[in-house]
């Protein structure tokens, strides 16, 4: 294990050229270093046996972390509880996005993509984050909701003030004024859940919302503050997510002509690409988790309360894993990459993000399979789930189906 200074450390992490390609560095970390400590920012893991290891024992590795980074009164639920109390949340919410349930949305959610198409299809330049990549999946997140969508705006706008509150005040994290601004807005977000949740109280629809009013496991209902705690994670799990990948996917198909055509002259190879995007890209780049006492990975000591962050991307690139990891093949039948995460906390939403993703590429390449990024652009993703907050994109109309 080596030690690193906090600055490097932090560099590494967020160096435009890594969060933009960062599977070079991965193969450098999982080569040289598979543990390594960073400080100021704790353990990194990076090659599949370890993480795979991390997220299957969370005993040792807790996702109950202390920091609240997010500004939230209590635990996100399911994501910040540990077995055995989590299993009972998943046994709720489980259900409600199982495969069956969601392939049912298919049809509003390609509605809704076709609604975002129109509003640009005749243009010869988009901005692809502002105008599709972040509106989609907040408006599929309204729709389950039984919210209006009109109400996308103030939506996105607590999820920022949440997530990248430095980009809204100018000052870094961790300044008071972005801590203020992101407090108020934890509050807000409390707020407009429970206002909604008394509407429906008052009133049940067929929505997610009411649904939780009546779910019932073991003779528990769920309490309004557990509601308002999976409200809370679903707005910053289920909105950024989806449009990271789909910013990290287009810019990766922008670059690869060969790749775009391929789906766009055979749709049944979508579902193979959508794998293998999420596997070779892996938007959410790390998870963390919290050492609960002295342990070891890879024979390197970790310490009691130390943060472990486990690269998933690393681990989804992993040659003792995959074979040729550094290609994207749509022949690639058998797919085992760790994109959605993996163990107790697999991502609830993958089923929901496969429909979105999938719909989203059929559509798009129906109707616009030829595009690029605008030339002279460098886009820039964050670090951590890897979005983008513009993408200019040039539509080549010359070539279309
Ligand atoms: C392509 C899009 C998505 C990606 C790449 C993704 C990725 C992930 C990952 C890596 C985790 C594991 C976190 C951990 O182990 O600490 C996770 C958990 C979770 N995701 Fe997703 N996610 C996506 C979409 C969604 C959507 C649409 C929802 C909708 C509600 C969602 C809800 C959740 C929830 C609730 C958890 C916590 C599960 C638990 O702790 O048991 N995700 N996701």
């Amino acid at each position: 294990m080596t030690q690193e200074s906090a600055a490097s450390g932090l560099n590494l992490l967020a160096a435009p050229e890594l969060t933009r390609h960062p599977q070079p560095t991965y193969k450098i970390l999982r080569d040289s270093s598979p543990v390594m400590r960073v400080d100021g920012i704790g353990v990194l893991v990076s090659t599949w046996e370890l993480v795979d290891e991390v997220l299957h024992k969370p005993q040792l590795f807790s996702s109950a972390l202390t920091s609240g980074v997010l500004k939230n009164e209590r635990p996100l639920i399911p994501l910040q509880v540990d077995p055995p109390a989590h299993g009972k949340f998943r046994k709720i919410l489980d259900p409600l996005f199982a495969p069956k349930r969601m392939t049912a949305l298919e049809a509003s959610i390609a509605t809704l993509v076709n609604q975002l198409i129109d509003g640009f299809v005749d243009r010869d330049e988009i901005d692809f984050a502002k105008e599709f990549s972040v509106p989609f999946p907040t408006q599929v997140f309204l729709t389950m909701l039984g919210l209006p969508l009109d109400e996308t705006p103030s939506l996105l706008a607590m999820k920022d003030g949440i997530i990248r509150p430095h980009e809204i005040t100018g000052k870094p994290l961790g300044h008071p004024d972005t801590d203020a601004y992101q407090t108020a807005t934890a509050q807000s977000i409390y707020g407009y859940f429970t206002s909604t949740m008394q509407e429906r109280k008052r009133l049940r629809r067929d929505d997610l919302l009411s649904w939780f009013l009546e779910a019932e496991i073991d003779g528990d209902r769920l309490s309004d503050e557990n509601i308002l705690d999976i409200c809370f994670l679903f707005l910053i799990a289920g909105l950024d997510t989806v449009s990271a990948s789909l910013d990290c996917f287009f810019s990766y198909l922008a670059q690869h002509p060969d790749v775009r055509r391929g789906i766009a002259d055979d749709e049944s190879n979508i579902p193979f690409l959508v794998e293998e995007l999420l596997r070779y890209e892996t938007p959410v780049m790390a998870v963390a988790r919290e050492a609960t006492q002295d342990t070891e990975l890879g024979g390197c000591p970790i310490h009691a309360g130390e943060q472990v962050l486990a690269l998933l991307g690393a681990a989804n690139n992993d040659e003792k894993n995959t074979d040729e990891p550094e290609v994207v093949r749509l022949d690639r039948r058998v797919n085992r990459h760790l994109g959605f995460g993996g163990g107790v906390h697999r991502c609830l939403g993958s089923h929901l993000a496969r429909v979105e993703l999938r719909t989203a590429l059929r559509l798009w390449h129906h109707r616009l399979p030829d595009y690029s990024i605008k030339p002279g652009v460098e886009l820039d993703f964050t670090p951590g789930v890897r979005a983008v907050s513009t993408f200019p994109m040039l539509l080549h109309h010359e070539s279309a189906h």
